[in-house]
């Protein structure tokens, strides 16, 4: 396999990479949640509200959140009281869970969940003050061209925050952790909700760029101040940058 070959969930469909996510997100929709708990065992909680919290510091008034799924971020997001949170997504299937999700908890007048792809964001130049995504930006296409429009939705001086699964690099915990995402999770995904989609989900982590590696994407991206804070032994990582202001 080159290194340009994309990482798709259906190796036997003759579609691209974005039709493929789409299908397998649809599919495996009504499962995704109760999957995302078991399998991290509800650290994945902690992860977007780590994520958020460190978000205070800055404006956090308009919110974006790319590839919302069932709306799990946008709904932390609330925490930080802004006047309007707007999730997207190609999946409309993951769409309808977070709306459910975002009516039951009375939410509907400030977060508003639409389908659109972050790869073309129906959205004016310097909108938002937060663009974010929660393991989102691994499942792109084309990741410059997502990235470059979190960056130019973003207003002057607003912040990306991405969470991503990322690998533990190295020390005792990697093992355990390569058997884990090879065997275990697969096999899990398999009883309770689709093997392919747990099967991506362990290449997919495997290629993608993290750390240092991923900073350089959000700098080609154009982005500044780039920063990684790994998360559990380095299984998630949360990076933050700024779209600088003109003139800087
Ligand atoms: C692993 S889920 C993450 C959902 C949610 N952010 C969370 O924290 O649980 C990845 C999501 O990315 C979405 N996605 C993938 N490519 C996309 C694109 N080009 N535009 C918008 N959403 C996309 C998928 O449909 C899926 O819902």
């Amino acid at each position: 396999m080159s290194a340009a070959t994309p990482i798709i969930p259906y190796d036997d469909l003759n579609l691209g990479k974005k039709e493929q996510v789409k299908k397998m997100f649809n599919t495996i929709a009504g499962r995704y949640d109760f999957m995302n708990r078991l399998l991290t065992m509800r650290i994945d909680v902690l992860w977007r509200r780590k994520a958020v919290n460190l978000m205070k510091k800055y404006p956090h008034d308009t919110i974006l959140d790319i590839a919302t799924g069932t709306g799990d971020f946008a709904i932390e997001f609330m925490k930080l009281a802004p006047s309007k949170i707007t999730g997207i997504d190609i999946a409309e299937k993951m769409l309808e869970i977070g709306r459910e999700k975002v009516k039951q908890k009375g939410l509907s007048a400030k977060i508003e969940l639409l389908e659109a792809d972050s790869e073309n964001l129906p959205f004016a130049d310097n909108s938002f003050d937060i663009a974010s995504s929660a393991f989102g930006v691994r499942n792109f296409e084309n990741l410059n061209k997502g990235l470059s429009e979190m960056c130019r939705v973003l207003k002057p001086g607003g912040r990306v925050l991405i969470l991503e699964a990322s690998e533990p690099s190295k020390g005792l915990f990697r093992k355990p952790y390569k058997v884990f995402m090879t065997k275990i999770c697969p096999t899990i995904g398999g009883v309770f909700s689709e093997n392919k989609a747990y099967d991506y989900l362990n290449k997919s982590v495997a290629a993608f760029p993290s750390g240092k590696k991923f900073e350089a994407e959000l700098i080609k991206a154009g982005f500044t101040n780039t920063q990684s804070i790994p998360l559990t032994l380095g299984v998630t990582t949360i990076y933050i940058a700024k779209k600088e202001e003109a003139g800087k």
